[in-house]
Order: structure tokens, then C-alpha cells, then sequence
């Protein structure tokens, strides 16, 4: 099981907090908006004397209450039998790793990729199979000759993530029908992480896989309250699929794990009293930061990004050879004014060799914190080239 490279260089952190310094976190996707108090306030409304079990499907409450936001969101009508509640978007990662391949067989990641994939796929016994996107062409889909040269028998799934963590760009629908046109010729699962759905830039929207013609049989999505609600401690998330069969396995294995979390669904119904101006205001609070990022960032002498269009993450190169051994000096031997940065070093983002010089920055501090850090990473460089 590889280590988590968002969460690895966390002792380094600790000790750097136990110096006294401040840690600018730049390497999580924790957000620091506060989740809304409709979803808070339901806590208070508990009236359960006994904290029970849910069936394993989830409450009917949360599952109309998914069914509602599908309907809203993306204008897709959804029956209760497509939607299983799943103890965050990771557990319907490897739900669909394991009911969609077998030991052994491979799954084709866009890389650089969420890192936990390859956790999931490691715990299903997949092998992680990378198709290769470049910060030059914005992380963007290659054509499908390059996914075809990674297939091989053994080849079951294609996962993508739309809007992209680390790279935070945004497919479009041509790009997502080309890659559900591959699956359907050569008779793979089409995997779609969609859990960064809401946050888009510049007024444009993600597609979701459910939309696209012709390929319900072959579409698993997996979703997130996590990041939606800025809830990620909620632990809920949720697998749509319209495979009858894909559905069956994947509701063997939520029997399997009794329930998904019954309190955690209780309260996320709150949500329904959510208008679209509540995800208006998140949206445009992190196209702000993202703005300030990005600007902050190409300032910086020898810094390379493309300007993300969705989620909240970028892929940026830096001015270093090792991006990784930079982010522990950043951490055990360097603070300006008090604070230093932790970032997250790329590599840990691709199966293959790439990446070394690159981190991943994730833009969920409030202006002012992000302004600190790119002025404490900007100086950081300076003296990391001096020694
Ligand atoms: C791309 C992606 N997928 C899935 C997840 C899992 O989210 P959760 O289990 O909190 O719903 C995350 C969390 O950061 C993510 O970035």
C-alpha cells in the first residue's frame, strides 16, 4: 500500500507546529468555508434515542434527497435502484474497482491523478495502468491512440475526475463522449469521480457522465457531500449507476458493510434548503482565490502552471529538481517571518516517472492566508537555490 503523499511529509509538519512555526497548508483539500448551518442545525434536531444502523442502501430520506439534487443539478431523473449512499466518494472508488474487475486485471487512471486511487486499486488487487496528460495541452484528454497503446487484455476500467484533483481541469463534453466512445468499443467501465461537480470556473459547467448517450450501462459515477457542502467529515458520498448488474454487486458489498453512516445521512438532508445562490457564493470565493493563486504563482520566477478551470487544486512546476525533497526542507529547515508552506510533492500523483519537479497546491485557504503563503514560497525558493 503506497503512502498517502497529501499526508506523508505530516510529521515534518507536526515538528515544524512544535517549533513554533506556521504551517500554511497548501497540501489538502480541506476547505475552510464553513459547511452551511441547514446541514449543522439538523444535529440539533436528533431525536433518536437509539443511534441505529440504516439499511444498507441508505435512508429513504437521503436517497430522495440525491434523487432531487440529480434532478436539479443536472436534469437527470434518477430511480431509487440507481443510487446506493456510500461512507464518502471513497468508498464508491472501491466499491467500482471491485464489482466492475478482478484480481489482476488493470484500470487506465489519467495521470497525474487523485492519489488514493491507487490505494483503492492496490486494495482491490488492480493494477494502475497511467494514459499521460501535460501541463502544456491544461492537463487535457490525449487522443484515443494513447489510451489504446495502454490497453491490454487484462484492461477492465478507465477512471476519470471531472472537474480533475490535482490538476483542476475541466473535460469537455467532446472529450468525455470521446473516452465513452473507447469504452464502448473495447468494453470497459467507465469510472467518473465527479465529487468536485459544483466547482467550475468563468461560468462554465461540468458534464456529468450520466448525461452522455448511449453508455448507462457502462457508467458508474462516484459522488461526495465532502467538498459540495464543505462537510468532509460527514463521511457520505453516494455510487449511481444504471447497471442492474454493476448495482447488485455493489449493493452485496454495502450489505456486506451493514450501513452507511445513519446519523451523517440524517443531518445532509438539510441540504435540500439549499438555493443555487449558496453554491453561487462558494463558487465565486474560490474563482477568487483561484485567481489570486494563479497570478501569485506565475509572478514567481521559474514557476510554470496552467491557470486550473475547476476543483480547487493545481499541478504547478517548480524551479527544483526534486520537488519532494524541497517540500521537507520547506518543513524541517526554512520559515520566513514565522510561517513556512506544506506542500504536496507531485510525484505521489503519477504511476510513472513524471512529476518530479512539480507539487500540487490546493487553494482552499481564505485571501489573505494564500497571499502569506505565496509570499513565504516565493521567498522559499530564492533560498532554496542560494544554499
Ligand atoms: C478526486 C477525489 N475523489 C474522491 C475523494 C474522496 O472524497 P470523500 O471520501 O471525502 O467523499 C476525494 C477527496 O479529496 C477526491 O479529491
Amino acid at each position: 500500500m503506497p503512502a498517502s503523499p497529501i499526508r506523508k511529509l505530516a510529521p515534518l509538519a507536526e515538528a515544524a507546529k512544535a517549533r513554533g512555526t506556521r504551517v500554511l497548508h497548501l497540501n489538502i483539500g480541506q476547505p475552510d468555508i464553513e459547511t452551511p448551518s441547514c446541514i449543522r442545525d439538523r444535529l440539533h434536531q436528533l431525536e433518536s434515542k437509539v443511534l441505529e444502523y440504516s439499511p444498507s442502501t441508505g435512508t429513504p430520506e437521503f436517497i430522495r434527497s440525491l434523487r432531487h439534487y440529480y434532478e436539479r443539478r443536472i436534469g437527470v431523473t434518477l430511480e431509487t435502484s440507481q443510487l446506493l449512499a456510500t461512507t464518502g466518494g471513497s468508498e464508491a472508488i472501491l466499491f467500482a474497482f471491485l464489482a466492475c474487475a478482478n484480481e489482476g486485471d488493470e484500470v487506465l487512471v489519467i495521470e497525474p491523478f487523485y492519489a488514493n486511487y491507487r490505494a483503492f486499486a492496490t486494495m482491490a488487487g488492480l493494477k494502475v495502468v497511467p494514459v499521460t496528460t501535460r501541463g502544456g495541452d491544461g492537463f487535457h484528454l490525449p487522443p484515443n491512440e494513447v489510451f489504446a497503446r495502454a490497453l491490454t487484455p487484462r484492461t477492465r476500467i478507465v477512471i476519470v475526475c471531472n472537474p480533475n484533483n490535482p490538476t483542476g481541469t475541466v473535460y469537455s463534453r467532446e472529450e468525455l463522449e470521446r473516452v465513452a466512445a473507447f469504452c464502448r468499443e473495447h468494453g470497459l467501465f467507465l469510472v467518473s469521480d465527479e465529487v468536485y461537480r459544483e466547482f467550475v470556473y468563468d461560468g462554465a459547467r461540468a458534464v456529468s457522465a450520466l448525461e452522455l448517450e448511449g453508455v448507462d450501462d457502462l457508467v458508474i459515477v462516484v459522488d461526495s457531500l465532502s467538498k459540495r457542502y464543505s462537510a468532509c467529515g460527514i463521511r457520505l458520498g453516494a455510487l449511481v449507476t444504471r447497471n442492474t448488474e454493476v448495482y447488485d454487486a455493489c449493493l452485496r458489498m454495502a450489505q456486506g458493510r451493514l450501513s452507511p453512516p445513519g446519523v451523517a445521512q440524517f443531518i445532509a438532508v438539510g441540504a435540500e434548503s439549499l438555493g443555487d445562490d449558496y453554491t453561487r457564493g462558494v463558487v465565486d470565493e474560490y474563482q477568487h482565490r483561484r485567481d489570486v493563486l494563479y497570478e501569485g504563482l506565475r509572478a514567481i520566477p521559474g514557476v510554470f502552471l496552467h491557470k486550473p478551470e475547476g476543483a480547487f487544486y493545481c499541478i504547478a512546476r517548480l524551479p527544483v529538481e526534486d520537488a519532494e525533497h524541497f517540500a521537507a526542507w520547506l518543513l524541517t529547515s526554512f520559515e520566513h517571518e514565522g510561517a513556512t508552506v506544506m506542500l504536496a510533492p507531485a510525484n505521489g500523483f503519477y504511476a510513472s516517472e513524471l512529476g518530479r519537479s512539480e507539487v500540487r497546491i490546493a487553494y482552499v485557504l481564505k485571501e489573505e492566508d494564500l497571499r502569506r503563503a505565496l509570499d513565504v514560497l516565493r521567498v522559499a525558493l530564492e533560498r532554496y537555490r542560494e544554499r
